[in-house]
């Protein structure tokens, strides 16, 4: 029998196999054969319980934030690539293996009471982060939260315009939403961006097509806005913690700031930095139309997946069914 040495083995195997070219990661201990070859020094502890998924511009940074302050969940050490978010599922870090991700979390101490987590806002609308975390954390809980996706698509525009996009300064956002085909390709690019998350329904399916729906949390953004301590208690149940941190005490409106912040001993807020919580002016009333036609079927999509998963509708997906009946 004659083989090739281990490279070009390799090469040959990919050549003949390209499709596999793309890994896919398991966790090591769910298989025997696996976790036999594993290193002894390793543990599958280090990897979270629970994946924060997005979508961008929904409140995942506050819900993060709130999440960091219950002493049964730690989240991820920040990543100096993409500021706090890992990012390891949707994009080219995964390629960066399983390794590389575990060292985003402490090692285990109380290997039972060690419950990690991490939130990666674009993980929601990736076409690959849904298999890819399925294969590694199988029995991880998931939560999404969701807005109005018009909300979403304006809160993105304005992100990008904060951040001196030319293409974002230069068109309005009826134009961004509006452009046809025949439009300069960084248009449609921002175009997509904005509006592409926004399609849930498809998002959601494709987590629900590889987690079962007891796993998945769809949390509605305005409620968490509004009355973050009593999404807080939905979240701690959800997780079946086993301390339950009264956020009522913790959590405390900040009129300046116009959101719910962490309350500080001594009666002082620390809200979330000026990036998140904007001002910015009332989308305009043709915008609102397009997109609430534009939206009206996915939404409709939504309510009925929901209904399935046996999770309430939000408050805003209620009131945009109103106005398309
Ligand atoms: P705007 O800045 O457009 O108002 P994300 O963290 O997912 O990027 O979401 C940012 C959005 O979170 C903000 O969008 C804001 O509306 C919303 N948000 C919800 N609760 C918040 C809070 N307590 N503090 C700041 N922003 C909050």
């Amino acid at each position: 029998l004659q083989t090739l040495p281990p490279v070009q083995l390799a090469q040959k195997y990919f050549q003949i196999f390209p499709e596999e070219r793309d890994p896919i990661w398991q966790d090591p201990c769910e298989d025997k054969r696996h976790k036999d070859i594993w290193s002894k020094e390793k543990t599958c502890d280090r990897f979270p319980k629970l994946l924060i998924i997005g979508p961008q511009k929904t409140g995942t940074t506050a819900l993060y934030l709130f999440l960091g302050m219950h002493p049964d969940l730690t989240s991820n050490y920040p990543s100096k690539e993409t500021f706090e978010e890992i990012q390891f599922f949707n994009g080219r870090n995964y390629h960066k293996g399983i390794d590389w991700y575990m060292e985003f979390f402490p090692l285990p101490s109380n290997t039972s009471s060690d419950f990690y987590f991490e939130k990666s806002a674009n993980y929601f609308d990736s076409e690959v982060a849904a298999r890819r975390a399925a294969a590694l954390l199988p029995k991880a809980k998931i939560i999404t939260i969701l807005i109005n996706p018009a909300d979403r698509a304006y809160s993105w525009y304005q992100h990008q315009r904060a951040h001196d996009d030319p293409v974002a300064q230069k068109y309005t956002f009826h134009d961004v939403i509006t452009a046809g085909h025949d439009v300069p390709i960084k248009l449609k690019v921002l175009q997509n961006r904005c509006l592409v998350p926004g399609l849930y329904a498809t998002h959601l399916q494709r987590w629900l097509s590889h987690y079962h729906p007891s796993q998945i949390l769809v949390l509605d953004g305005q409620m968490l806005r509004t009355e973050p301590a009593a999404v807080m208690d939905k979240i701690q149940k959800f997780l079946g913690l086993t301390n339950t941190l009264n956020y009522h005490k913790i959590l405390a409106f900040d009129p300046k700031k116009g959101f719910w912040c962490q309350l500080l001993d001594g009666g002082k807020t620390k809200c979330l930095g000026k990036s998140k919580g904007r001002k910015y002016p009332d989308m305009d009333v043709d915008s609102r139309r397009f997109l609430r036609e534009h939206y009206r079927e996915h939404n409709i999509e939504l309510s009925k997946l929901l209904y399935k998963m046996g999770q309430p509708l939000p408050s805003w997906l209620r009131e945009e069914l109103l106005h398309s009946s």
